[in-house]
């Protein structure tokens, strides 16, 4: 059996503003084997960008650990994480966080540049090309569409080849057309290249793309029934 690329053991997160404590997860548990595409789903205020910033290393938890291809991120330091991140997770945040005065390639060029990536620009032209971007190389993300800084910021997290792609409520504000395309070319990347997914999404399409369902609610994980696809 090979070992799971993600494992949530009893997992707190507790904020704390002045006399304020919010408990946004409260003992989640979650396995996610290689190569698996997961939905998460959950109510407005349900923690799941919480989650998925403690998986991607960019919040440590209160309680509990989350390991990653056997490395325990509360034993690293926020560097060490940075670094973990760059190389074994990539992160679609809710809102795409392209670099707004480079170009697409450059965008995509970066995270590679920073682990010391040879043939940079070109796998990042490729990676474009692949993702539907071919034309639009050198345009900033004021130069492009929604959907198109979308797919950028998905060229970006899959730069370093993480082994983990996190995608949270990405099509969200993309028209239902966008969406399923973006959709389709994880799903793509799921069966042909084996990446394992995690997607958070209110929308109940997007999730019965996944082949598991998960649901966040009392600050835990819970599995969905199964859901007969046509
Ligand atoms: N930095 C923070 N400081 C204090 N409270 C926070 C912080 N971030 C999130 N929260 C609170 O934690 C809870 C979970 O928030 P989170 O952003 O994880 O929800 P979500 O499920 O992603 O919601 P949405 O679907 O609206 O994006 C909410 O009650 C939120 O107000
Ligand atoms: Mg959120």
């Amino acid at each position: 059996m090979n070992t799971p690329t993600l494992v949530i053991q009893d997992v707190f997160k507790i904020y704390k503003e002045g006399d304020v404590e919010t408990v946004a997860l409260r003992g989640a548990n979650l396995t996610v084997e290689r190569g698996e595409f997961v939905a998460i789903q959950g109510r407005s205020g349900s923690g799941k960008s919480t989650l998925m910033n403690l998986i991607g290393g960019l919040a440590i938890v209160s309680a509990g650990r989350i390991i990653i291809n056997e490395t325990d991120l509360s034993r690293l330091n926020e560097g060490q994480r940075a670094a973990f991140r760059r190389q074994h997770v990539g992160i679609v945040f809710q809102s795409d966080n392209l670099i707004p005065f480079l170009t697409a390639s450059e965008n995509v060029v970066l995270p590679m540049t920073l682990e010391g990536h040879e043939n940079a620009h070109r796998r990042a032209a490729s990676l474009l090309t692949e993702i539907g971007l071919a034309e639009r190389l050198h345009h900033r993300p004021n130069q492009l569409s929604g959907g198109e800084r979308q797919r950028v910021a998905i060229a970006v997290a899959l730069a370093n080849e993480p082994d983990l792609l996190l995608a949270d409520e990405l099509t969200g504000e993309l028209d239902s057309v966008t969406s399923d395309s973006i959709m389709a070319l994880l799903k793509r990347l799921n069966v042909e290249r084996g990446l394992t997914l995690i997607v958070v999404t209110h929308n109940p399409t997007v999730a019965a793309r996944a082949g598991r369902q998960v649901r966040i609610s009392d600050g835990q994980l819970s599995e969905e029934m199964a859901v007969a696809h046509a």
